[in-house]
This record gives structure tokens, sequence and C-alpha cells, in this order.
């Protein structure tokens, strides 16, 4: 069985962050949300992967390497624009020739893995199988009808949706897919759609059926996908401390301090992750926070946030909180009159002030 993970798009819904950087590398819980579809990938017993990348194929490349650092083998697969899924597919059957292949979503954190659900279809002979999830607003999504055990009807992101079953962003395929991605046209939207191939599937009468995912799983398109993929992340995270705490510290719950961290005169309450050579001094560091490495985060009260590397916030007089803050950041008190905010924002950029 081989792997496919789709990390091209241009990820507009998380500008300024996807300006200089992939979505799919925005830490979650202080680990890429791509390098954890790898982590599953690899933990399912399957080392064969290809990788889909587009615009942002150079820091995707450099961040995974080779694979090597999973003990896998990474194949890159260039796309010269999100033409669909459907058209990554076409563009990847070079690598996958007749191989049966898990398809995951490079941007898709999903609870417990899929090692289960590998295992299923690996033990089958069904053509496709795909993760369906029960959600509230299947309108935002590709959303399945089934009958007798079978997917019967698949209709993306559709105003009436069927049923509350949406396509998890995880399918696995035989070659047949191959005949289905050639077949189809470009929809409204001028995408080759997975879910027309899906369609064509069922039409042509070869076995599409579901696999139910129980637990949590999110989309991370999205600012607030991401704090929340990072709350549930960290809600699972097993506390320890690799850096130091001095005396005059607290630290409670789940809390991970990373090799060479310090953090000094300052409250951690966790869940929450603090990473490698990151100072915390004087500050409370709250519930559902991600500091990612070489970090320094003084006089200042940060929660329910995800801070990127290299950034440094000090001596800010309002808690921040709700925020994702992307590499090099810097909030700081500026000294120099007239007193004033002073900013340089990229584009896009978004600052809430009190
Ligand atoms: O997240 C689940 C949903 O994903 C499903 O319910 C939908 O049926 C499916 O179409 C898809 O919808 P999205 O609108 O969320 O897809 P998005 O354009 O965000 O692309 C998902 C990922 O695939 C993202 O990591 C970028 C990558 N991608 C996307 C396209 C269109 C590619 O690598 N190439 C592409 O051509």
């Amino acid at each position: 069985m081989k792997g496919l993970i789709l990390s091209g798009g241009k990820g507009t819904r998380l500008r300024p962050i996807t300006y200089t950087s992939a979505k799919q590398l925005v830490p979650v819980a202080n680990r890429p949300v791509l390098f954890r579809v790898l982590d599953a990938m690899v933990e399912a017993g399957i080392t064969d992967i290809g990788i889909v990348v587009g615009d942002t194929a150079a820091v995707i490349e450099a961040a995974v390497g080779d694979g090597s650092a999973w003990g896998a083998k990474v194949t890159y697969i260039h796309q010269e624009a999100p033409l669909g899924l459907a058209h990554a597919v076409k563009i990847s059957e070079h690598f996958l020739v007749n191989d049966r292949f898990v398809m995951v979503l490079g941007d898709n954190v999903i609870e417990g893995g899929i090692t289960a659900l590998v295992k299923q279809f690996t033990a089958s002979n069904w053509n496709a199988q795909i993760v369906l999830k029960q959600v509230e607003n299947p309108q935002q999504f590709g959303v399945a009808e089934l009958q007798d055990g079978r997917i019967t009807r698949l209709v993306e992101k559709p105003k009436h949706p069927p049923s509350d079953l949406a396509v998890v962003g995880i399918y696995m395929f035989d070659h047949h897919v191959f005949e289905a991605v050639r077949a189809i046209q470009p929809s409204w939207r001028g995408e080759l759609e997975i879910t027309d191939a899906i369609q064509y599937l069922i039409e042509q009468g070869y076995q599409v059926y579901p696999y139910i995912h129980e637990g949590w799983w999110i989309d991370t398109g999205k600012m607030e996908d991401m704090l929340e993929a990072n709350r549930l992340v960290l809600e699972t995270i097993e506390p320890r401390t690799d850096g130091i705490v001095d005396a005059d510290s607290k630290v409670n719950g789940k809390v991970v301090i990373e090799k060479d961290a310090e953090i000094i005169n300052s409250t951690v309450r966790g869940p929450a992750i603090i990473g490698e050579r990151t100072r915390v001094v004087n500050a409370y560091i709250g519930p559902y926070t991600s500091i990612y490495h070489d970090c320094l985060i003084a006089d200042c009260e940060i929660e329910h946030s995800i801070v990127m590397e290299d950034c440094r916030i000090e001596d800010i007089h309002h808690r921040i909180e709700d925020s994702l803050i992307g590499r090099n950041v810097e909030i700081v008190r500026s000294p120099v009159k007239p007193r004033a905010y002073k900013m340089v924002l990229g584009d896009h950029s978004k600052v809430g002030i009190l």
C-alpha cells in the first residue's frame, strides 16, 4: 500500500502566514500538521509516500526532505496549479501505478491516526473506501448518502445536504480511480473534484464503502480551526519537563517544557507546550497555548494561542488570546516618543486592539 498526501493549494484563508510558508507547516502542539500526517502514515505501516506540492513546494521539500526522518521514502509530485483533488490523483498515477493507496489531505488532523481504516481496506477487496464523519455543518464539505452499508451518492458542498456524513480528507482507492479521474470533467469551480470521481466509480458498479470515523477531525484551513486542532492535540500530550523551571515559577496541568527552555518567575497552566530554547520570563502562559522554539515571552500573558518560532513578545499589558502568531514576530512596547502604536504589518495581517 502506498500513501499520497496533498499539500498543494494556496492557503488563502491563512494569510499572511501562507505568504511565506505553507499552511500544512503551521505547527499544532509544536508539530507541523503535515508532519502529523506523515507520522500517521508511517504508524499505519506505509513508508512509500508521494506528496503533491504546488506553489509552496520549496518550503515543504526543505521541511520534509527525503522522508528519512520518518524512516519513509518521499517522492514529490509537482502540480502546476490547484486544479482539484482528482487532478492531484491524475498526475500521481506514475507514482501510484497499480498499488492500492491511501490519500490524505495534508491540512487535516484526525484523532487516533489512520491505522484502523488502512487495516480494514487492506483486508477487503473493495475498490474504494471513504472516511466519513457525522458533522453539524455538512454543507461545508463533501457529503455522502449511504444505502445498505455502501456509499450510493456523493455531493460536494451541497446547499441541501442529503445526510450529516461529511467526507473527511482521507480516501482509499485501488487503480480503478485512474479510470474515474480521466472520465470526469471540471466542476463549476473549475476543479476536477474527487467527489465526482468517486461518484463515477459508484455509477460504474465498483464497490465503494464508507469508514465512519468516531473521534474528532479538523480541517485546518482557517485560523479558528488551527486553534481548535491545537486545543484538541494539546489535550492528549504527556506532560514532561526537559528544560528549566525556577523556584519562583508554577507549572500546573499537562505541560511539556522542551529541552533548554527556561521558565523564570512565571506561571504555565496547561495544556500547553513550550519549545526548545524558549524563555518565559515574568509571564503567564494559559491553557491551550503552544509556543514554538527560540521565543522570548516576557512580562505578558498569553492564552489559547499558537506562537511560531523566533518571536519576541514583551511587556504587553493586556492578555493575548485566540491568536496565531507567525515566525520572527515582535510584539513589544515602543519607548520612542511620540507614544503611539507603531506597526510593520504584512498584507492581510489582523490586529485587534483594546
Ligand atoms: O477537508 C475535507 C474536505 O476537503 C472534503 O469534505 C471535500 O469533499 C474535499 O473536496 C475537500 O474540500 P476543501 O475545499 O477543504 O479542499 P481544499 O481546496 O482546502 O484542499 C484540501 C487540501 O488539498 C489542501 O491541503 C490543499 C490540497 N490540494 C487542493 C487542491 C484543490 C492540492 O494539493 N491540490 C489541489 O488541486
